[in-house]
């Protein structure tokens, strides 16, 4: 840190800085080890909601002593912004000393919330999915399609990816992007069944919806299949979600919150947090053929863990624009 000083991190700069989904994903990792000792501080996030609707601007604070990480996430999600040619989530992130509670940098958060959320699904299935899953099935071929991808690559040898999207040409995109990347073999299909029966993993990245449309019926997840549901729960239908054995989200009381307010209104009882599995706490899978799946919401740890690495390997590197304060 410097004394009086803020370093302000742009998108680019974020990006420049080069953190690796591994390293992410270990971070969170360590994170969820935490908070499954009850080491984290997380509130709730409070959110407004401008222009009503799917809208959402939330503040996600969290303290991690174990990572000397305190701060918070101010983003917004607005599900119509792709008529505007603007990305649906945006904000920044404050990380601030946890000795002094100094501001020490601001961030774009747009990187690290897509990185991160496909390193949490990529922790659930650590303990959730096969460790031979090889046939990924991604329903939502934005951001979040391609950040989980990433993760799930990392830990699994995936092969397939059967690739939906409502949106032709974004299906295409990801197909193009995906196997250019990672030399995975993309199949495009034109119903979302095709992206969920005979997959070993599941990753559901479509809008959030607080009416699910429900398209995944029952019977589709194979056996032995994990899924998670970065929409919420607006792909499935709850006698789908039904069929899992463990149903696992990454905190309860943020799940209770979204219930409070129209979310989640038909969905299985929690078997286990993610703090709960990394710690052993509970076991995750047990037999090559059951059924499980997690809803993560995002956490403001999630955010608290990956931030603090940039922000030194920006000052490494020497990347970003110091700011009075
Ligand atoms: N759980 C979390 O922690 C978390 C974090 C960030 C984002 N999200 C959620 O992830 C979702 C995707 O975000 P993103 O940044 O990737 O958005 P994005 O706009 O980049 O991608 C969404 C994609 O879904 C497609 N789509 C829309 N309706 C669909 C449908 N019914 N079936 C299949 N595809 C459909 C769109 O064409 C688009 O390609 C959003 O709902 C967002 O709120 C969740």
């Amino acid at each position: 840190m410097i004394k009086n000083q803020l370093l302000y991190l742009s998108r680019a700069d974020v990006t420049a800085v080069g953190l690796t989904m591994s390293e992410i994903i270990a971070a969170l990792e360590k994170a969820f080890e935490e908070k499954g000792e009850g080491r984290v501080e997380m509130p709730p996030k409070p959110g407004i909601h401008p222009g009503g609707g799917d809208n959402f601007i939330h503040a996600m604070p969290a303290y991690i002593p174990a990572m000397k990480s305190a701060g918070l996430k101010w983003v917004s999600g607005f599900p119509e912004n792709f008529q505007r040619s603007l990305p649906y989530i945006n904000g920044l992130l404050v990380l601030n000393d946890p000795e002094t509670g100094l501001p020490i940098s601001v961030m774009d958060c747009v990187w690290i919330t897509a990185m991160r959320t496909g390193a949490a699904t990529a922790v659930a299935a650590k303990y959730l999915a096969r460790p031979d899953s090889s046939i990924l099935g991604i329903l939502g071929c934005g951001v979040q399609g391609r950040s989980n991808l990433e993760a799930l690559n990392v830990l699994f040898p995936l092969k397939n990816v059967m690739a939906y999207d409502i949106d032709a040409r974004a299906a295409q995109s990801f197909a193009n992007e995906i196997t250019n990347r990672f030399g995975l073999e993309v199949v495009i299909v034109d119903i979302p069944k095709d992206a969920v029966t005979g997959c070993d993993i599941v990753v559901t990245s479509g809008p959030i919806l607080k009416k699910p449309h429900c398209t995944i019926q029952p019977g589709w997840l194979s056996e032995g299949a994990f899924a998670s549901l970065v929409d919420f729960d607006s792909y499935w239908h709850p006698e789908a979600m039904h069929e899992t054995t463990k149903f696992c989200t990454d905190d309860v009381p943020q799940l209770h919150h979204y219930r409070e307010i129209g979310y989640f209104q038909d969905i299985p009882p929690v078997y286990a947090d993610l703090g709960e599995l990394v710690t052993n706490q509970k076991p995750g899978r047990e037999t090559p053929q059951e059924r499980t799946m997690t809803v993560n919401l995002g956490l403001a740890m999630d955010d608290m863990a990956t931030a603090p690495l940039i922000y030194r390997q920006a000052i490494k590197k020497n990347i970003g624009t110091w700011l009075p304060l």
